[in-house]
Parts: structure tokens; C-alpha cells; sequence
């Protein structure tokens, strides 16, 4: 599987209900990487890594199948990419164990996440504690040469990178790559409708599948100031969608009327989600497409990675 193109790993945790702003700074670029050619592609649903914060099995099951859904409605084709579940391959949490023994805690207390944790005073998990480690075994299990993540997520990479060379220093061999992160461009920092960073915690989004009806109570409910002038919180969203030129002399030609630019928002973001949202629709009908991905992703994650822990097994002399 992992012929001679670089291997390329990403990971989603499938803890919200996903919006546009999730669609524009990572999942189109991350389905855009993944189909480019260039790299041999695994993405995954980082399961195990959500289950320090969401401990209910119902929400668990109904978020990973929406998130693979999701994935599937807006271009993610499993021929091309090995997309999997983390839980469906056991060599994810054995090798963090593994990793858990050459790694002390002093290192993984200079996280960045813990340390918001540890300030916000809360009760951290193990798992919390220990989710660079986990995360540095998915990465490096499939020898994956770039991560696309978000800048919040550069650090993790860094972890993967330094346990990499740990490993390969202490069992005198090279059995790891060295990954390197690939930082999403901020193209869109999209905000939401009240101006702020779209974001299920601010509740302002646009969801992803939204209907007409949804599109239209999100949309009109944007926030504009009175100054007559262009309202930036719309345009800042139509031109995801639309060219930049074009749009400035439809707001130019409509300024003030904020009104006739928000329907215009609502078509072309009708007309732009419509494809995917039949296309989510029509999986939710028919749960036998998701499951047929996962299990053939399933089969070639476990192909791959089974491969790496023997390697693994062997370097560390429990093989
Ligand atoms: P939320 O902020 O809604 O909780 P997440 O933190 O789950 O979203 O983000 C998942 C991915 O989507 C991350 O890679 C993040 O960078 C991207 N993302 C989320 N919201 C936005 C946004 N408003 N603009 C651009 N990218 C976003
Ligand atoms: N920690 C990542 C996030 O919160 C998700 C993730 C888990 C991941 N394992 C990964 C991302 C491996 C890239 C590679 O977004």
C-alpha cells in the first residue's frame, strides 16, 4: 500500500456537529491533499483520542458515522484513501503503550494542551494526559511524511518527530520517519454569524448540510452594523464561494441593502452545499456504504500497520 509516494496521515476526532468553518480550514483541504496524487493518503477517525470527552456510547456511535458520512459527501473517495476508524486497528493503542515506556512525564507536561488543562484546573484523564502519545502512533505507524493539521495542532507533530528518534536512538535502529507537519493555511478563518470565529461553542455556525430553511434562519440571522455600507460579516462568507472581483461590484451596486445580499448569500450557499447534502442524504439512507468503506479501510490500516508493529516487536526484542 504505502508504495513509493510519501505517506500522508490526518486524523479527525468526531466530537461536533460539523459547520462550514470546519468544511473551508480543514476537511476541503485535507480531501484536496488526500486526491492530489502526490502522497499515498490514510485519514482517520481519531475515536479513541474523543473518548476523553465524550463517554456516552449512543453519542459515539451516531458522531463517527456522521463524521464518515460527512467525509464521504464532500469528496473523500475510499478507493483512493485509506480511511478508517483509530479503534478498528489495535496497533494504534500498542504502540502507544510502547511509546508510554520510553517517554517521561516531565516531557509530556511541557504540552501545551495539558498545561491549558492544568490551568483551567481540571480533572485530567490519563488519556488526556497521554493523547500526544497516541497520536505520535498513528502518525507513525503508516511512516508518514506530512500531517496536515491546524497551527493548534503543530506541537503534537513536534511529539511524534522527537519520539520517532527516541525510539529509533534507543533500539538502534531505523524503523521510524521523522514526520513533518503540514500546516493548513489559514485561507479561511471563517467567522460566524455574529463576527466572531465560526465555532459549535460560540453557536454561530452555518452547518455543513444545512437545508434551505437552516440556511436562511443562519443567514439572516448575520450580524450587520448600520453604517450602510458593506456588511462584512456576509461578504466575508460569500467569497468562500464566490470570486473576490465579482462580489465587490455586487456589493458596490447593493450597498446598504443588506437584505437582497443575504438571499444572494442563501442561493449560492444552497447551490454550493445542495450536491454534498443529497449526497450526505443518500448515505444515511443506506448505511451499508459506510460500512463497506470502513471495513475496507479497516482491512488495509491493519495490513499496513501490522507490518510496522513487527518491525517494532523485533526492535524492541519482545519478537
Ligand atoms: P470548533 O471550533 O467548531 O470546535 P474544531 O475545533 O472541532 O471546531 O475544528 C476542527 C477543524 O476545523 C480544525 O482543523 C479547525 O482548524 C477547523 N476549523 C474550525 N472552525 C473553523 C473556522 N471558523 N475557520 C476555519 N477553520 C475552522
Ligand atoms: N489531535 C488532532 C486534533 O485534535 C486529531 C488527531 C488525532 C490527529 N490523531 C492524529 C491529527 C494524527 C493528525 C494526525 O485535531
Amino acid at each position: 500500500m504505502s508504495g513509493s509516494k510519501p505517506v500522508l496521515v490526518s486524523g479527525v476526532k468526531p466530537t461536533g456537529d460539523l459547520h462550514i468553518g470546519n468544511y473551508f480550514g480543514a476537511m476541503r483541504q485535507q480531501v484536496e491533499l488526500a486526491k492530489s496524487g502526490k502522497y499515498t493518503p490514510f485519514i482517520f477517525v481519531a475515536d479513541y483520542h474523543a473518548l476523553n470527552t465524550m463517554q456516552d456510547a449512543e453519542e459515539m456511535r451516531r458522531r463517527t458515522r456522521e463524521l464518515v458520512m460527512a467525509y464521504l459527501a464532500v469528496g473523500l473517495d475510499p478507493k483512493e484513501v485509506t480511511f478508517f476508524k483509530q479503534s478498528d486497528v489495535p496497533a494504534h493503542t500498542e504502540l502507544c503503550w510502547i511509546f508510554d515506556a520510553i517517554t517521561t512525564m516531565p516531557y509530556l507536561m511541557r504540552a501545551h494542551a495539558f498545561k491549558d488543562a492544568e490551568a483551567k484546573n481540571k480533572e485530567i484523564t490519563v488519556g488526556t494526559f497521554n493523547y500526544p502519545m497516541l497520536m505520535a502512533a498513528d502518525i507513525l505507524l503508516y511512516d508518514a511524511a506530512i500531517v496536515p493539521v491546524g497551527q493548534d495542532q503543530k506541537q503534537h507533530i513536534e511529539y511524534a518527530r522527537d519520539t520517532a528518534e527516541k525510539f529509533n536512538r534507543i533500539f538502534k535502529e531505523e524503523v521510524f520517519t521523522l514526520p513533518e507537519p503540514y500546516i493548513m493555511p489559514e485561507v479561511a478563518v471563517v467567522p460566524g454569524t455574529d463576527g466572531q470565529k465560526m465555532s459549535k461553542s460560540y453557536g454561530n455556525v452555518i452547518p455543513l448540510f444545512a437545508s434551505r430553511d437552516e440556511l436562511t434562519k443562519a443567514v439572516m440571522s448575520i450580524v450587520t452594523d448600520s453604517s450602510g455600507g458593506r456588511p462584512e460579516n456576509v461578504f466575508a462568507i460569500h467569497k468562500l464561494i464566490r470570486d473576490e472581483s465579482e462580489l465587490n461590484s455586487v456589493y458596490e451596486r447593493n450597498a446598504g441593502n443588506y437584505k437582497a445580499l443575504k438571499e444572494m448569500l442563501i442561493e449560492d450557499l444552497d447551490v454550493f452545499i445542495t450536491p454534498m447534502r443529497v449526497k450526505y442524504e443518500e448515505l444515511k439512507r443506506d448505511p451499508s456504504i459506510v460500512d463497506a468503506a470502513l471495513t475496507k479501510g479497516r482491512q488495509e490500516a491493519r495490513a499496513v500497520s501490522e507490518a510496522k508493529m513487527q518491525e517494532v516487536r523485533h526492535a524492541i526484542g519482545v519478537a
